[in-house]
């Protein structure tokens, strides 16, 4: 069994590797391919992560290519990882936003909307190469924005795709940390989209626990790269469910724009700073461990639900996961051909959302403004549609009114070189 790994030169891809390393037995894993367009950041990963598998003794070949066809051809899966234009054009997304007083994350606003316009034709262009040479293969993506990226996937491309996200995953090993279990012993009544996903429910072996999780919500720890800002109790009382993470953005952007702005760095150069750091370890010959400095990175156990999906699906064992895929009814205010981030069900086909319900009135109408902007973003990408461009981004709730969404827009073309895609300057 073959795994490709695109954006393999990430300074994340030793999380991956040790999740790999942990279950490449019951996954049959022969080899595993990193493809980069930076070859010498990937041969430092590369290297370094043969030193940890090796000193493992997992029986799997790490390779490194520069050639897409030689990384894709029959694999089995294709994860995709990359970034394109860097932690650069991160940082120019995060600068423009704050310009314009809005938040510009790198998946949500218009950080979001800028890294779509910028990898959706990527994506499809990766597809394309994967649909010749590996028909078959699953794509697993972790690229951001993911869910739009998976939605771009699953209606632009014949290959299967399943939509990766951290933080569910994450929520629940915090959950099963913080009662003292197992993380499988811990299920998620879970509704929305990726980084717009909220919790119903919580249960422990079958037994309601949601009440009980309350100040673990309120005050809880955060992934580094989230603002540190907590709900408000009665935000939560009010609506009923527990918003995740990201519904922070949505919920207070007045205040996470001040904090950010009275930030001395922007999440991008603290990333580019924590990235110089992991790579002199990677270089360290006498270094085979997974470092702890990784932790300072916001993916946290993104190997664990990697893993999982891989595993369900090559193995066909129709494990109950929370991922992102097609919608096909499980949310019926949501358009059927849109991609949704509920638990699903993991097999040989890919991922089949399970049926949730309508969206709880109290969300609805953010949730449907949020997919409204995706779809158009997309159209946007895909057809170089300006008009569709300028209305994606009045439509986030985190965007720009008339006021200045046409100046924003055409500065965002320009600092990221898009205008040829957009039938030149305007
Ligand atoms: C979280 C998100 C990911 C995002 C990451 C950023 O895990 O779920 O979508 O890529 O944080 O982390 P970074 O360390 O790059 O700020």
């Amino acid at each position: 069994m073959k795994i490709a790994v695109i954006g393999g030169g990430s300074t994340y891809t030793p999380e991956l590797v040790d999740g790999l390393i942990d279950r490449w037995r019951d996954l049959g894993l022969d080899e595993l391919v990193l493809y980069d367009i930076n070859p010498e950041r990937m041969g430092v990963v590369a290297d370094f992560c043969r030193r940890m598998a090796k000193r493992r003794d997992a029986g799997f070949e790490i390779v490194e290519t520069t050639s897409l066809e030689d990384a894709v051809r029959d694999a089995g899966f294709v994860l995709t990882q990359i970034r394109v234009g860097g932690q650069e054009a991160r940082h120019r997304d995060i600068t423009l936003g704050l310009k314009y007083g809005l938040v510009g994350q790198e998946t949500v606003g218009v950080g979001g909307f800028a890294k779509a316009l910028r990898t959706i034709p990527e994506m499809l262009k990766i597809c394309e190469v994967a649909e010749q040479l590996a028909p078959q293969t699953c794509i697993v993506n972790f690229t951001n924005p993911s869910g739009i990226i998976t939605e771009a996937i699953v209606n632009h491309s014949n290959l299967k795709c399943v939509g990766l996200c951290n933080i569910p995953i994450e929520i629940q090993i915090l959950i099963a940390r913080f009662m003292g279990a197992e993380p499988e012993d811990v299920e998620l009544d879970y509704i929305g989209l990726n980084h717009l996903g909220w919790i119903r429910r919580v249960s422990l072996k079958g037994q309601d626990i949601t009440g009980r999780l309350f100040d673990m919500f309120l005050g809880g720890e955060l992934p580094a790269n989230i603002p540190d800002l907590d709900y408000d109790p009665w935000l939560i009382k009010a609506i009923g469910m527990f918003p995740t993470y990201y519904l922070r953005y949505y919920f207070y952007p007045g205040r996470i724009v001040q904090q950010l702005k009275a930030k001395p760095k922007t999440r991008a150069e603290e990333v580019m700073e924590i990235e110089r750091r992991l790579l002199d370890i990677y270089r360290d010959p006498n270094r085979a461990e997974k470092p702890p400095e990784l932790s300072e990175r916001g993916g946290a156990f993104y190997s664990v639900i990697a893993v999982l999906v891989i595993e369900s699906v090559h193995k066909d064992l129709g494990r109950t996961l929370i991922v992102n895929t097609k919608n096909a009814g499980a949310i019926p205010d949501l358009p059927d051909d849109c991609a949704v981030e509920v638990p699903s069900r993991v097999d040989a086909d890919g991922a089949h959302a399970l049926y949730c319900g309508p969206l709880p009135e109290k969300v609805k109408g953010l949730v449907q403004s949020v997919k409204a902007y995706e779809r158009l973003t997309i159209q946007a990408a895909v057809n170089g549609d300006y008009d569709a461009a300028l209305c994606a981004l009045m439509t986030n709730p985190l965007g720009p009114t008339a006021e200045n969404a046409k100046e924003l827009l055409d500065e965002l073309l320009t600092i990221n070189g898009l205008w040829s895609r957009f039938g030149g300057e305007r």
